[in-house]
């Protein structure tokens, strides 16, 4: 049997790509999306390429879509090896902290954040029997000098502080699941309205870096991971070598 991994907003961007990488690697994919037309679209678009794949309906800011989605995997896929909580969503990248609206940061934090607890909590009991890994797609918790979007970095830097005591608690109660936070780099998608510079990277670099981690045989238990060559390519951009 093939492994089965569940990708969150998995209908576009970074998400989509990994889906079609580890479908391409024979992964049978559980693409989560949480509208129809934009699921099944991206469900048709894999199928023409010729993987395995079917949409599952989860909507971040609706907990009962992840309960639903859990129950019929539990059934359905037994076997799901994988989470990859992709879905997320940037905040208003402009506004300075004094500014932002509350409502924003909020909004925020219930998909980044609230979101991603309810899918580790409500995942965690399949993927312990598989021994499974749960990847949460972040950000470095600090941000940088050039982009530190307040309410987008709040969120992550919660996330990886949750990642990191998950797979401390999963560790002291010899729970068999690895989390990490995986970081791909900057990535131009709709989520930074396609930023254009010499740092960005396209999405299949972004997700083949995710791909890699998700595949590789080494332990990396509450951790976020960076594996794309950052720092090297920040010296390249400076020195031109
Ligand atoms: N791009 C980067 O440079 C970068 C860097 C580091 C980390 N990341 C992380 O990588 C992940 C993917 O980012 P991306 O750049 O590929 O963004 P993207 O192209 O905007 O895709 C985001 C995906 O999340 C889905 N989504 C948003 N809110 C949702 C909700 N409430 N319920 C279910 N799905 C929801 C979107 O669905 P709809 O189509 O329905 O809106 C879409 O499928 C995010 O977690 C992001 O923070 C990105």
């Amino acid at each position: 049997m093939s492994d089965t991994v569940l990708i969150t907003g998995a209908n576009k961007g970074i998400g989509f790509e990994i889906a079609r990488q580890l479908g391409q690697k024979g992964w049978t994919i559980l693409l989560g999306a949480r509208n129809k037309e934009r699921g099944l679209a991206a469900v048709k678009q894999l199928q023409t390429e010729g993987i395995t794949v079917a949409w599952v309906p989860i909507d971040l800011n609706d907990l009962a879509t992840i309960h639903a989605a859990a129950d019929k995997i539990a059934n359905v896929h037994p076997e799901l090896k994988v989470l990859v909580n992709n879905a997320g969503i940037p905040g208003d990248m402009d506004a300075e902290p004094l500014a932002t609206k509350t409502a924003d940061l909020k909004a925020t934090l219930d998909v980044n954040v609230i979101g991603n607890f309810e899918l580790i909590k409500t995942f965690t009991p399949i993927l312990e029997r598989n021994h499974g890994r749960i990847i949460n797609m972040t950000i470095p918790a600090s941000g940088n000098r050039f982009f530190h979007p307040f309410a987008y970095c709040t969120s992550k830097s919660a996330l990886n502080q949750m990642t990191k005591m998950f797979g401390e608690s999963f560790k002291s109660q010899h729970i068999p699941v690895e989390i990490f936070g995986a970081v791909p780099g900057g990535v131009s998608t709709d989520l930074n309205n396609h930023m254009d510079n010499r740092f960005m990277r396209s999405v299949e670099d972004g997700a083949g870096s995710v791909v890699k981690l998700i595949l590789d045989n080494h332990h990396h238990q509450g951790k976020t991971v960076m594996r794309f060559g950052g720092l090297k390519l920040v010296k390249k951009v400076i020195t031109g070598h």
